[in-house]
């Protein structure tokens, strides 16, 4: 019985990796949404890819926020090694969340738990552009995105378009907007329609989705029924190295009428 249902898991990955033309999905069982252990089990899947996937040498690891990267990153156990040595850093700059969910917590805990160093990236929300031309000139800023755009591995999560505008606080026009576009995924502070073109980015320094392409190790952390139909958004055009890591719940609903 339990073979069986392995088997029938690993077919669901496949078929899964397959509908998006990507590397890898691992699934855990059940549904994010309704049992807190499965974002544990993304965490322990999270854990055991990046041991296997993060190559010897010095690696540069941008991390994005929100609840499931904050969750995700408590779970993270050593990674480092005599030749593996890993730096975390934020992968943009401040996006309008609670502090316990913000990149920058985000990358300081997963270095925390893995052994490995981090840096933060502090850049405060609605700058001027004057202060904010000022800021790109300071060196303490500039090594920071300089590391950014060096990242060999990127970590993030996926969102609901609605939802993260509205816990972002972004204003009434830019939420018409994003319903006039219909909107219906977020990533990164970008919102793509059902399709997965982007239709709407919010203007923040850091990764952007353009250098995304040829980051060698990425992988999206992203679960629950609730989040299928943004999943399948964002990952119809994601970059075709990125693992999955998702839950059977999300994977089932995506798959549904295949
Ligand atoms: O960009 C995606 C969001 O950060 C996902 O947030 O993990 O709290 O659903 P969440």
């Amino acid at each position: 019985k339990v073979m069986d249902q392995l088997f029938g898991m690993h077919q669901l990955e496949k078929q899964l990796a397959k509908h998006f033309g990507i590397a890898r999905c691992i699934i855990s069982a059940g549904d994010s949404d309704r049992q807190e252990k499965v974002v544990k089990n993304f965490g322990e899947s999270l854990n055991e890819s990046l041991d296997v996937l993060l190559p010897e040498g010095k690696n540069i690891i941008a991390v994005m926020g929100g609840t499931t990267m904050a969750q995700v990153a408590e779970c993270l156990t050593n990674l480092e090694s005599n030749e593996r040595h890993n730096l975390f850093v934020p992968a943009r700059g401040g996006i309008g969340e609670a502090l316990t969910v913000q990149a920058n917590s985000v990358s300081a805990m997963m270095a925390m738990r893995s052994n490995g160093e981090h840096r933060a990236l502090y850049v405060p929300e609605q700058l001027s552009s004057d202060t904010y031309r000022s800021l790109m000139k300071e060196p303490s800023i500039l090594e920071v995105l300089n590391l950014i755009s060096q990242a060999n591995c990127v970590i993030h999560s996926i969102g609901r378009a609605l939802h993260m505008a509205a816990r972002r606080k972004m204003s009434e026009k830019e939420i018409l907007m994003l319903k006039q576009a219909n909107a219906v995924a977020e990533s990164f502070g970008y919102f793509f329609d059902e399709a997965g073109k982007v239709v709407y980015k919010v203007p923040r320094i850091g990764l952007q989705l353009k250098n995304l392409q040829t980051v060698p190790l990425i992988l999206a952390v992203a679960g629950g029924k609730s989040k299928a139909k943004a999943i399948n958004a964002y990952m119809q055009n994601a970059p075709k190295q990125t693992w999955l890591l998702t839950d059977e719940a999300a994977a089932n609903e995506i798959l549904k009428g295949e």
